[in-house]
């Protein structure tokens, strides 16, 4: 690939697990080695869009920020910041809003998801979420926008923004392709039919301890669904073709074939992986979370670097509209 730019934004809510591990920041941390230019912000304006507590919305946002850093995310390769930092954001969103027909927002599946969700506070911050996206995308003029399956809907839609704009206004914005991270589909542990979410015993977080990490694994589902494999036993194996060595994959890949597998055997070796991998991380992310003061400033860094681009863009866009 060469060097594309690159821009994704982070919603902050509460602690990560092994399943936004491997389908995110991992993925993220894998772009920004090849040398692409990114830009990875945590949509924290788009975390008020659901209801929230203040004093939590700051705690989650600078979990986020050292999770990020601390798993490898480096300040100096990428453009690392909060949405929030960057009024040109904001702004752009306005305009936006007022070349979007109110159909394409009304018709957005997670609309009306959340807006079913959170029946008694419909705000129109909901409705207006992708044209904030659009924003945070087109600000920067990226060639890819790298999210999950869930936002390719998002980002259909600042294509059409941009489309709108150029059409009106003359050739303004490129129109950023999707890629579509890895569909990786980390299963709950106590539910392995379900997608891991973030409650309970059901999800590995980063953060867990090894005996934590031991005792949420021997308590896991394996049993099989209605004469079907089992989906827990694949949820594990998945687990291990991604933390485990070669040789622990050949091993437990070669007892599976032989209907011979130890799920408790299977367990204690993914245990002790998923601890080790992640090892440095828990390290490192105590450490950054003891410096509120380098977090700042790395955050102020790298609002720098953001706003000098958004800014160009924002003027180039106010010269083409006619305000002053
Ligand atoms: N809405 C995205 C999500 O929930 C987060 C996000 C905000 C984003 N702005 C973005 C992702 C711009 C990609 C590009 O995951």
């Amino acid at each position: 690939m060469n060097k594309q730019t690159i821009v994704s934004g982070i919603r902050a809510s509460g602690k990560l697990h092994i399943g936004n591990y491997l389908g995110a920041l991992k993925q993220f941390v894998e772009l920004q080695n090849q040398g692409h230019n990114c830009y990875f912000f945590i949509a924290d304006l788009h975390g008020i869009t659901t209801p929230f507590e203040p004093k939590e919305l700051s705690k989650n946002t600078l979990d986020v920020v050292a999770t990020y850093l601390a798993a490898g995310i480096d300040p100096n390769k990428v453009t690392f910041f909060l949405q929030n930092h960057i009024l040109e954001h904001a702004t752009l969103a306005w305009i936006f809003n007022c070349i979007t027909p109110l159909g394409e927002l009304e018709r957005m599946t997670q609309y009306k998801d959340k807006a079913k969700e959170h029946k008694t506070s419909i705000n129109a911050g909901l409705l207006t979420y992708p044209t904030l996206m659009a924003a945070d995308i087109l600000i920067y003029k990226p060639n890819a926008v790298p999210v999950g399956d869930d936002q390719v809907q998002h980002v259909e839609l600042s294509r059409v923004v941009a489309r709108k704009f150029n059409h009106r206004f003359g050739k303004t914005f490129p129109e950023p392709q999707t890629f579509m991270r890895k569909p990786l589909r980390i299963m709950s542990l106590t539910d392995p039919t379900k997608k891991m979410s973030k409650t309970g015993d059901e999800a590995l977080l980063l953060d867990d301890e090894p005996k934590e990490i031991h005792r949420k694994l021997k308590k896991a589902t394996t049993a099989s669904v209605s004469g079907k494999k089992s989906p827990g036993e694949e949820n594990l194996m998945l687990l291990l073709s991604n933390f485990g060595t070669d040789e622990e994959i050949r091993n437990f890949m070669n007892a599976q074939s032989r209907g011979i597998l130890k799920y408790s055997e299977l367990k204690e070796v993914l245990a002790k992986d998923i601890a080790d991998y992640f090892a440095d991380f828990r390290e490192k992310k105590k450490e950054l979370l003891s410096q509120p003061d380098y977090l700042a400033e790395v955050l102020g860094q790298g609002a720098k670097k953001a706003r000098t681009a958004a800014q160009a863009t924002l003027t180039e866009v106010k010269q083409r509209i006619g305000l002053l």
